[in-house]
């Protein structure tokens, strides 16, 4: 039977790697595109979910982290160094272990999700806290790598969006051709402009026929693509996309207009209610910020604006469990509590 063998081997062709490079893999990539016939009734169109939260790590940043890592090991880099809103960093310090590597992560002091700051911790990153915001913990991590000889492995590292863009390659594999739209949320705009050059070269190879409209969603309180310019002291409650100046904004500009696609703005509350439709109509446990781009879906559905019949992928991009702090706060926690007695279960389960 195949095993999967991660996705530097699998679209190794597409990849700008030697043959003397070393090619690191814990497994990510070949993750589910799963069709939810509750969200495509809901906005009459075709939706197909692509699960990134199945990756090692439990995000999308291992597609990037694996392929930035491998170069890393392969020109001989001894450290490694990632500002992160909480996945990067829990990527960073899984995939430096597996390349026996040091790596160090400049966190936003109190904005990280419990889970992700666990993965970091026993991976054995540095972890270090910084009193400001990820927009200022990437421009100490940028002078750093200009500075010191350590690799930085943020998006900025064109080798993070060479891997991150196999995830358009396997919707494609998967659909047999691009869907017609693509959606997913927004922060720093790694992934938007990878999707986008992933989409394009199997257009242009001719793998695919087309290249979907690509849809981005930012949270509200940080929305620099809808203001047009960055926001000084983003905020909302998905940490994960926290952001208010991303590093690829021509590329996610050029994704966004060259696509005929659009970048706007949902807000926490219905950040908050997408999870919950997620995890209870779909059946699909996602971090908040991974559910920005089923919000904006569901926005644009409510404005008339989803073509009747579309054929849609949608990317949430990370696993519940990371936040589970959050997803708690909104739930009755009344447990009921019964004596160890069949009958007295039978009765609180209704039967
Ligand atoms: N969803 C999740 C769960 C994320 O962690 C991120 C980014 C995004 C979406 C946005 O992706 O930045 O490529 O536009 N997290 C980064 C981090 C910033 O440090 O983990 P993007």
């Amino acid at each position: 039977a195949h095993q999967w063998r991660g996705l530097l081997a699998e679209y190794r062709e597409h990849l700008p790697f030697s043959d003397t490079d070393t090619l690191l893999t814990l497994g990510e990539g070949g993750t589910p595109l799963v069709h939810s016939p509750s969200l495509s009734a809901q906005v009459g169109a075709e939706v197909h979910i692509k699960v990134e939260g199945m990756n090692p790590t439990g995000s999308f940043k291992d597609r990037g982290m694996v392929s930035a890592m491998s170069r890393a090991l392969s020109d001989g880099a001894k450290s490694v160094v990632c500002a992160s809103t909480g996945n990067t960093s829990a990527s960073a310090a899984a995939y430096a272990t597996r390349a026996g590597l040091t790596c160090a992560v400049l966190l936003p002091k109190g904005k990280i999700a419990a889970g992700k700051l666990a993965q970091a911790v026993v991976h054995g990153a540095r972890l270090i806290q910084v009193d400001g915001n990820f927009d200022d913990c990437l421009e100490i991590a940028r002078k750093l790598d200009a500075a010191f000889p350590v690799e930085l492995v943020n998006s900025v590292n064109p080798y993070r969006l060479q891997g991150q863009k196999t995830a358009a390659f396997e919707v494609c594999d998967a659909l047999e051709d691009a869907p017609d739209i693509h959606i997913l949320p927004v922060g720093n705009a790694g992934n938007i402009s990878a999707y986008w050059m992933g989409y394009q070269e199997y257009r242009d190879k001719g793998i695919s026929t087309r290249t979907p409209a690509m849809w981005g969603f930012q949270a509200e309180g940080a929305a620099p693509f809808v203001a047009g310019r960055p926001i000084p002291n983003p905020e909302t409650i998905a940490t994960a996309i926290r952001i208010g100046a991303p590093a690829s904004w021509a590329l996610a500009s050029a994704a966004r207009d060259d696509s005929g696609g659009l970048i706007d703005a949902v807000s926490d509350e219905q950040i908050l209610d997408a999870q919950a439709i997620l995890a209870g109509e779909v059946g699909i446990f996602v971090e908040p910020a991974s559910a920005a781009g089923v919000a904006g879906l569901l926005q644009q559905a409510e404005r008339g604006a989803v073509p009747r019949g579309a054929r849609i992928a949608i990317t949430v991009t990370g696993n519940g469990l990371k936040d589970i702090d959050t997803a708690l706060s909104r739930a009755d926690l009344t447990p009921t509590v019964i004596p160890v007695d069949i009958d007295a279960a039978a009765e609180a389960m209704g039967l």
